[in-house]
């Protein structure tokens, strides 16, 4: 008699004969056509004065808000400028856009997501998430042939005043988008063998 209790050995898989269900529609995605997009975009500075139509906007919002962020909390509030007159005023506050975009976009922090004062993370970590956001939206606009710039040199104070922004919202990021006068150029990089390193730095 035997007293042997070695745990059962792992149930074999499952053999079937049916082939694995093929992805849902939504995320099937050509590899091939979104590293592209992701290696060609470079800023657009100046634009055509056409507008940007109400899908693109639309779907340049869905891109912002499909970002990573931290534990999911989406501390961030976007506004998307397009009416004319108040476009102009708020690039008059942004001297990082250099030409008149067809839209810009004001990216936020919103404070009040977090859970108190003591939510360092949100407060401080927050802006990383919007960043991503703001990636999120320089690669869709590319993909759907418009141009976008991101600029970190605005006047945060004549913004908030301009676009009704509660105290809880901080603008983080504005970007100038539209139709691109010239096709965007990309800008050299640094070697990737210098940047980049596997395993270990040496
Ligand atoms: C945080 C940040 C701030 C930037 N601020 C400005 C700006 O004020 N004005 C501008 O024209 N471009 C600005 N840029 C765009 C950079 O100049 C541009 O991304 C960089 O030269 C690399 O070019 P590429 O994006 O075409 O690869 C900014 C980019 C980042 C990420």
């Amino acid at each position: 008699m035997t007293t042997d209790t070695a745990p059962p050995a792992p149930a074999a898989p499952q053999a079937t004969s049916a082939p694995p269900a093929p992805p849902p529609a939504e995320h099937a995605v050509d590899p091939a056509g979104v590293l592209q997009v992701i290696r060609t975009r470079a800023v657009v500075r100046e634009f055509t004065g056409e507008p940007v139509s109400d899908d693109d906007a639309k779907a340049l919002a869905a891109a912002l808000v499909a970002a990573p962020n931290g534990a999911n909390l989406q501390a961030w509030a976007f506004v998307i400028v397009r009416r004319p007159q108040l476009l102009l005023s708020v690039r008059a506050f942004a001297p990082g856009v250099f030409a008149i975009p067809a839209l810009i976009l004001v990216a936020c922090l919103d404070h009040s997501r977090a859970a108190d004062e003591s939510d360092t993370r949100t407060h401080k970590e927050g802006r990383l998430c919007v960043a991503m956001a703001v990636e999120n939206f320089l690669l869709a606009a590319h993909a759907l042939g418009l141009g976008a710039c991101p600029s970190s040199s605005f006047l945060p104070g004549p913004i908030r005043v301009l676009l009704d922004l509660p105290d809880h919202l901080e603008p983080v990021m504005v970007v100038s988008a539209g139709h691109p006068a010239h096709p965007p150029k990309p800008a050299p990089r640094r070697d990737i063998d210098e940047v980049v390193h596997y395993d270990n730095y040496a």
